[in-house]
């Protein structure tokens, strides 16, 4: 078993997992996209799946291997994304939104290579609003006492963004991190605060992935255990 953890407490669970970035085509060789590795998304399904949960995991190009244990389903979009995530929220006791979604993608989709001509204006590329997947699944609730955990990285203020992002999103959990050199993208080190809709706020410190997964874990199987 997974770090600290004493028994299969997600047993009999369905978990959703979604991880990485979107990419957002705008012809065939270009994409808006960010630098989201998919590591933590991993890390929670690697520890789910100790912790004895169903595991759906749900990614969007991080070319990681699949974890043992998880059904994985590959998207691209935030419009795939979310068409994955609905679906497999339907049965799921919680869905945990680690991916990071571009929140525009371009207006439309340039079938050939966008050319450059010498002597033309630089082109500007309009931009649509995708979906808030997060917002959706939390406001929807496919199953009664689902529970829906969100991420959020931010680089100021942190707490005051990430409080008032948990409010907005109607999420029960939202994991706010800030961004810096060694935490967050692409790093196998996290470090983070749990903030939970009930106002208590779960200090992570500095360490691996794995055990900021665990503490969301912690925080999840003590609601569940409330129900
Ligand atoms: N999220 C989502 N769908 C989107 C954008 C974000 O489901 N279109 C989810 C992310 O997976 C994450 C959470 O919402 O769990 C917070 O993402 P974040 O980008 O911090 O939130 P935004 O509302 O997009 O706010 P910001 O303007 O700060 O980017
Ligand atoms: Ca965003």
């Amino acid at each position: 078993l997974a770090r600290g953890v004493t028994g299969p407490d997600l047993a009999g669970r369905h978990v959703v997992i979604s991880a990485g970035g979107t990419r957002e085509p705008l012809d065939p060789v270009r994409y808006l996209g960010n630098r989201s590795s998919g590591k933590q998304g991993y890390a929670l399904a690697r520890t789910a799946v100790a912790r004895g949960a169903r595991v759906t995991l749900i990614e969007a190009n991080t070319g990681l291997p699949d974890p043992a244990g998880a059904d994985v389903v590959r998207v691209g979009t935030a419009v795939q994304l979310r068409e994955a995530v609905l679906k497999a929220a339907a049965d799921a006791d919680v869905v945990v939104m680690a991916a990071a979604v571009a929140d525009f993608r371009p207006a439309e989709y340039a079938p050939g290579k966008i050319k450059k001509k010498d002597g033309e204006e630089a082109p500007v590329v309009p931009l649509v609003r995708n979906p808030d997947i997060l917002a959706e699944v939390a406001a929807e609730r496919a199953r009664p006492g689902q529970l829906v955990v969100g991420f959020a990285a931010e680089t100021d203020d942190v707490l005051a963004n990430g409080r008032a992002k948990l409010r907005r999103k109607g999420c029960d959990l939202l994991v706010v991190n800030e961004v810096g050199e060694r935490k967050t993208f692409g790093s196998e080190e996290n470090e983070a605060v749990v903030l939970a809709a009930d106002g208590t706020e779960t200090p992570v410190p500095y360490g691996p992935k794995e055990a900021l997964a665990d503490t969301v874990w912690d925080l999840v199987s003590g609601r569940f255990q409330e129900m």
